[in-house]
């Protein structure tokens, strides 16, 4: 990601919660986790956990979240949510995770890392024996959902579900499934569909 898109996620950030999409993925973390098999004593990883939406429906249920982001503007709005068992970890996944864990999830975060392929390697590295992902983003669209793609660090317009799930199988992940969890109406008056990609490692 560019320091640029860094720095449009740290001024965004004391806003993001108001956004008019935020209000609306509100929705979002009861589907995700009706379809995340979850135990009071798992460790979980919120990949760009922004200011939370994922990281603090989850703390309830599990042990421990870890919330890595670049943007430590977004995780001070995280920080001062005040939940006792969510650690915000500021940095690029790619300079290495601190810890091993039973589930990695992901809300609109996967478009914004060029090399997909390597992502999906260190997530599967990441997991224990059984772990899982369950990770949210856009499917393909024209670029116009953020507008300005180049300033907020768009690496990809959405995804293809069959090329995700290759890159998942390549990784390593086994029962890999790829279903739609909600539309966003955004302010252009188009919607735009996301997926939920889940997977296990062996
Ligand atoms: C569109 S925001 C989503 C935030 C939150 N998950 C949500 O849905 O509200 C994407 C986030 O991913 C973070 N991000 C992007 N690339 C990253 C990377 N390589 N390592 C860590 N965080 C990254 C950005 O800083 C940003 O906060």
């Amino acid at each position: 990601m560019t320091t640029a898109s860094t720095a449009h996620f740290d001024s965004a950030a004391r806003d993001w919660d108001q956004r008019p999409l935020s209000q609306q993925l509100a929705a979002l973390p009861p589907l995700v986790l009706a379809r995340l098999p979850l135990a009071a004593t798992d460790q979980v990883l919120d990949f760009g956990a922004g200011t939370g939406l994922l990281a603090t429906a989850i703390a309830p249920h599990v042990a421990q979240v870890t919330a890595l982001d670049m943007s430590a503007a977004m995780l001070q709005v995280l920080d001062a949510k005040g939940f006792a068992n969510i650690v915000t970890r500021q940095g690029d996944i790619f300079d290495g995770l601190p810890g091993r864990y039973h589930a990695i999830v992901s809300c609109m975060a996967l478009h914004h890392v060029a090399d997909t392929a390597a992502l999906l390697r260190t997530f599967a590295a990441a997991l224990h024996p059984g772990g899982r992902i369950a990770l949210v983003d856009l499917y393909a669209e024209d670029g116009s959902f953020h507008g300005d793609n180049a300033a907020k660090g768009v690496q990809h317009f959405g995804f293809a579900p069959a090329a995700l799930q290759a890159l998942a199988q390549a990784a390593g992940l086994t029962d890999i499934g790829c279903s739609d969890i909600l539309r966003l109406r955004h302010r252009n008056g188009r919607d735009y569909p996301l997926f939920l990609l889940t997977g296990r490692k062996p």
